[in-house]
C-alpha cells in the first residue's frame, strides 16, 4: 500500500521528458475496458462511453508518439463481443468506421501506420473495407504502428495458425521438427509486431479476456481501477513509470 502511494505520488509529478530518460517499452498493448460503466455512472447510453473511449485512445496514440513507443495494440472488439445487444454492436461498428474516417488526416500527419488485427472474415464489409483502405494509405508511415484488435480472439488466432502450420507441413513447406515459437509467431495476426513489453488493463478487472495469450508470455502486466474513458495522460505515464520500475528476467537470474 505504501509503495503504491509512492508510485502514485512520483508519477503525478513525472513529465513526458522525465519518463523518456529511462527506456520505454517498444510495444504497449491495452485492454480498453470500462466504457459501459463510465456511461452508466452518468446515466448515459453505453455508446456514449465508447465514444468517450475513442478520445482516450487518441490520447494514448499521441503519448506513444511523444514517448517514442513504436507499437500500440488496442483491444477494440473481441470475438466474444458479438454476444452483446445488437444495437450496441451496430453502434460500435459505426463508431469504428466514423473514427477511422475522421482520423485519417491526423494519422498521416503523425506517421501512424494502422494494422487490423483480427478475423477479417466476419467483420462487416463496410467496416473491413474502411480499415483495409486505411492500411494501404498508412502502410509507409514509420512513427508508430497502431494495431487495432477488432473481431479479435486469441484462441481463434492460435487455432488458425495451427491449421496454417498443418497445411504448410502437408505441402512440405516446413518440416514438423522445425516448427518453433519463432515460426509459429509468424502465423499469428500480430506477425509484424514484436511481443508486447507492457499490457495494460483498465476498469479494475484482473483478467485477460482472450487477448494475445501467446504474445504476452513475458509481458509486464499493469492493472488499474481507472475506467478507460478516464484513462488520460497522467494514468498512461503512471503505467509506463511502473513498467520502468520492473526487473524483467525472462527466466534468468
Ligand atoms: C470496453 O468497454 C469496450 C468494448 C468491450 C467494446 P465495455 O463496453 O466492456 O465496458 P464495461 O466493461 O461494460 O464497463
Ligand atoms: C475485453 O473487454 C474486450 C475489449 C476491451 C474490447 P470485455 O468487457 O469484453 O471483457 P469481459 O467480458 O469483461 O471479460
Ligand atoms: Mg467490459
Amino acid at each position: 500500500m505504501k509503495i503504491f502511494s509512492r508510485l502514485q505520488l512520483s508519477a503525478k509529478i513525472l513529465t513526458i521528458e522525465e519518463i523518456k530518460r529511462k527506456p520505454v517499452p517498444i510495444h504497449v498493448a491495452i485492454i480498453m475496458d470500462g466504457n459501459g460503466r463510465w456511461a452508466a455512472k452518468r446515466g448515459l447510453p453505453r455508446l456514449a462511453g465508447h465514444r468517450e473511449g475513442v478520445k482516450s485512445l487518441e490520447n494514448a496514440v499521441r503519448l506513444c508518439s511523444d514517448l517514442g513507443i513504436k507499437y500500440l495494440t488496442a483491444y477494440s472488439f473481441s470475438s466474444e463481443n458479438w454476444k452483446r445487444p445488437a444495437d450496441e454492436v451496430l453502434g460500435l461498428m459505426e463508431l469504428f468506421f466514423e473514427t477511422v474516417s475522421a482520423e485519417l488526416e491526423e494519422l498521416m500527419k503523425n506517421g501512424v501506420k494502422i494494422v487490423l488485427v483480427g478475423n477479417r472474415k466476419t467483420i462487416p464489409q463496410k467496416v473491413l473495407k474502411k480499415f483495409e483502405d486505411t492500411e494501404i494509405i498508412t502502410k509507409k508511415n514509420e512513427n508508430l504502428v497502431l494495431n487495432i484488435a477488432l473481431n479479435y480472439g486469441s484462441r481463434q488466432e492460435i487455432i488458425e495458425a495451427v491449421k496454417e502450420a498443418c497445411i504448410e507441413a502437408k505441402n512440405n513447406e516446413i518440416e514438423i521438427e522445425r516448427i518453433d515459437d519463432k515460426y509459429f509467431s509468424r502465423l499469428l495476426f500480430t506477425k509484424n509486431s514484436p511481443d508486447p513489453d507492457l499490457l495494460i488493463r483498465t476498469s479494475g478487472e484482473f483478467r485477460i479476456s482472450n487477448f494475445l495469450l501467446w504474445q504476452i508470455a513475458y509481458s509486464e502486466l499493469y492493472f488499474t481501477e481507472t475506467l478507460w474513458p478516464d484513462f488520460k495522460e497522467e494514468d498512461f505515464l503512471k503505467a509506463i513509470y511502473s513498467y520502468q520500475c520492473r526487473n524483467r528476467r525472462f527466466g534468468k537470474i
